[in-house]
């Protein structure tokens, strides 16, 4: 059920419930942090192993403070300048986090959505909003309360229309004066370093693929997806599917062989083509196209982000 009656999800949450709230970047399965079987009821929801940590939601930095038992000066000087926003900061936790939540670790991951009605909601809250993305295990994530309401028909959706972001935070973690990237976001790596200098990018090393939620595979939708430079090269070795292509900013081929063209940005802009990014994608699923080819956008910015995320979803 979607609404947009804020006192109604308030209760609902201070009941235990599990709630759908917006983000600028996506909608997330929220819950009580202070309370354990709303968080355990996150986790069954979902179908998301308990090893696999969540994100909790402030309304403030002083918020953000009792949750953590220190706060590295680099940390400080990027939730100064993104908060609100789409960046999560992975800080040593207080003892008011439960092991729950960060999956037995000592560290919490934190962030300030920057959405006008989730903020509005956590003022009137007594607590912070654990919240992971509001999609079943390794699904698309939703950036609109229907998708929600498709995964999860039985939760109250609080309406925040469609998320500007369109894309997960950007995960950043702190070691000794050292800022390392965990997860590519909705805040490209060089906005990150003009505040911050150089970072290290663990991304894509082993030991993050092994780390808690940051597997191959996610985002999927139910049917294949290739990503490529090349999609006519691609489309060549396909026989008798259904295919849907997803194009950056132009269709480069027009063949009978493609069901449906898609295009993210017609304008060739990145921030317009992450926001579209996953609804194009459940798009394409409904149509009931075989298979998807993503056209690779060029590799730096937030297209480093959307590459990101289409080759999860392409992993198998
Ligand atoms: O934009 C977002 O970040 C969205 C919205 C709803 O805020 N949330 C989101 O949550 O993407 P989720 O649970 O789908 O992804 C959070 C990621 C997971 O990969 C999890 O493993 C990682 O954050 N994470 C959480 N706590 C962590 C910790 N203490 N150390 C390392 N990684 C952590
Ligand atoms: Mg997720």
């Amino acid at each position: 059920m979607i609404t947009s009656d804020l006192s109604f999800v308030k209760d609902q949450l201070e009941r235990g419930e599990v709630v759908g709230i917006p983000t600028e970047t996506v909608y997330g399965l929220a819950a009580n942090i202070y309370d354990e079987q709303a968080i355990a009821k996150i986790f069954t929801t979902k179908g998301r192993p308990n090893t696999n940590p969540l994100i909790v939601h402030v309304k403030s930095m002083d918020q953000a403070r009792t949750l953590v038992s220190h706060f590295p000066a680099k940390a400080s000087i990027l939730a100064e300048r993104f908060w609100p926003g789409p960046l999560t900061l992975i800080l040593p936790k207080s003892d008011l986090i439960s092991a729950a939540i960060t999956a037995q670790q000592s560290t919490v991951a934190i962030r300030m959505p920057n959405h006008k009605t989730t903020l509005a909601l956590l003022e009137t809250l007594d607590f912070p909003l654990a919240a992971p993305s509001a999609n079943p295990y390794n699904r698309i994530s939703p950036t609109r309360a229907a998708h929600v309401e498709a995964y999860f028909p039985q939760i109250p959706i609080l309406e925040g229309g469609n998320c500007e972001a369109g894309v997960e935070s950007t995960i950043l973690s702190f070691d000794e004066d050292e800022v390392v990237l965990l997860r590519h976001g909705a805040i490209s790596i060089e906005d990150i370093e003009a505040e911050a200098g150089r970072i290290l990018d663990r991304t894509s090393s082993e030991s993050v693929h092994l780390a808690p939620g940051r597997s191959k595979k996610h985002y999927s939708p139910l049917c294949e997806l290739i990503i490529s430079y090349e999609p006519l090269f691609m489309l060549s070795a396909v026989q008798e599917k259904k295919v849907g292509i997803l194009w950056f900013s132009e269709v480069k081929i027009d063949s009978p062989k493609v069901a449906i063209n898609h295009i993210l940005s017609p304008s060739g802009s990145f921030k317009e083509a992450a926001a579209h990014m996953y609804d194009a994608l459940h798009q394409l699923e409904k149509s009931g196209v075989e298979l998807i080819i993503v056209e690779r956008l060029p590799n730096y910015n937030l297209g480093r982000t959307i590459n990101d995320r289409f080759e999860r979803a392409a992993a198998k």
